[in-house]
């Protein structure tokens, strides 16, 4: 299935890599960089090269795996190579990876020579859903998940269910998260159905979430309205993901992202957004779905809340969330004190008891 977008199209399904194979002869591109890491060097790489030949005669960056590979030094490293590549504006970047890769790719050719064009071809389910749509690329920096980055989107997007046989479990629930995220706040019929049917067919869930999330960022490119509502568990989720990312147990951005939920649908039902019934029923279906990664001390909470402070999306030195209101739908701009937030913290570690 295809679906059209102002900037590029996205490609969903089996027939995914043969559009890849037809989008490449028909353009004119000097030469194709593929950014890729350990795993997805191994996995992938083989099989997308298999179905699009023209990629054999492209050059690799290979980058080790994980969320310690997205800072500016990897960029620098990439943006030294090109330029050792004599690589002219007339290059494509092929990202071919999870959030990492398109986030750190497309925004490393975001800014090459000014700007070229890239591609992705996401391999992670998170990356599926969410990373890899919408044009927000970037890296982390002093700590901070993000603080840098760009917003240009990708030529196309080319999403391959098949790459996600290797994808460990814990990463396919990493994703799923995200996919429990778009529901609750875009899609009250999407909600029921993945809460009541948790195996329902991946090309399904893949279709459906890509389309609620091009729908908001079709309307709202640069984030200055119903965009933020993606950001629903996000304050929360990114502080804690940021201020355990060099700990001894780092949390995975959508487990990360699952515990900003489970907080802020808590805020939601105490600022009244959410019935007593809807509250329950979230806690229900998220909790027994996913299992919450870790308890919060209270030393990584006060770190999380410097996090928090220091949010992009805060105004006028108000923390502001978006917030589903009520299932289905969503508001953003709501306001709400550290204390309040520190008592969702303590909420959330109840449920683990
Ligand atoms: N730009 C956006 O709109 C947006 C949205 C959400 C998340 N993100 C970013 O995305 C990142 C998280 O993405 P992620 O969870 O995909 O992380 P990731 O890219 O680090 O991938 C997770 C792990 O899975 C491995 N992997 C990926 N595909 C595989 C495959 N097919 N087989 C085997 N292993 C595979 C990777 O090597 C890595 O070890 C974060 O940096 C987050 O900030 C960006």
């Amino acid at each position: 299935m295809v679906i059209k977008t102002t900037s590029g199209n996205i490609y969903i399904g089996k027939d995914a890599l043969r559009s890849l194979n037809a989008f490449l002869k028909k353009s004119d591109y000097s030469q194709y960089y593929i950014i890729c890491d350990e795993n997805t060097l191994l996995h992938c790489l083989p099989s997308l090269i298999n179905h699009c030949p023209a990629l054999s005669d492209a050059e690799i960056f290979e980058l080790d795996p994980g969320e310690q590979s997205k800072t500016l030094q990897t960029c620098e490293q990439l943006w030294q190579t090109l330029i050792d590549f004599k690589a002219d504006k007339k290059i494509l970047v092929v990202n071919l990876g999870g959030g990492m890769i398109s986030d750190l790719g497309g925004f490393v050719a975001s800014l090459y020579k000014r700007g070229v064009n890239f591609i992705n071809i996401p391999t992670s389910l998170l990356a599926m859903v969410d990373a890899s749509i919408g044009g927000k690329n970037g890296v982390d920096h002093a700590n901070v998940k993000n603080v840098i980055g760009t917003i240009q989107a990708p030529s196309a997007v080319f999403i391959h269910p098949g790459f996600l046989a290797t994808l460990p479990i814990r990463e396919f629930q990493n994703g799923m998260a995200e996919v429990f995220k778009i529901a609750l706040i875009a899609d009250k019929g999407f909600w029921e159905e993945i809460s009541e049917a948790p195996n329902k067919k991946i090309d399904y869930v893949l279709a459906k979430s890509v389309k609620l999330k091009n729908q908001i960022v079709t309307k709202d490119p640069l984030e200055k309205g119903i965009r933020k509502s993606l950001n629903f568990g996000h304050t929360i989720g990114h502080a804690l993901e940021s201020a355990l990312l060099h700990s001894e147990q780092p949390l995975l951005h959508g487990e990360a992202v699952l515990i900003g939920m489970l907080c802020e649908s808590w805020l939601a039902w105490k600022k009244k957004l959410i019935s007593n019934q809807a509250f329950t029923e979230i806690m229900e279906v998220l909790v027994s779905r996913f299992k919450p990664a870790r308890h919060i001390d209270q030393k990584e909470h006060a770190l999380a809340a410097d996090f928090i402070l220091n949010d992009k999306k805060n105004k006028d030195d108000k923390i502001l969330f978006a917030l589903p209101a009520p299932v289905g739908k969503c508001k953003f701009g709501i306001p709400a004190t550290l204390d309040l937030i520190a008592q969702s913290v303590e909420f959330y570690n109840s449920l683990l008891k």
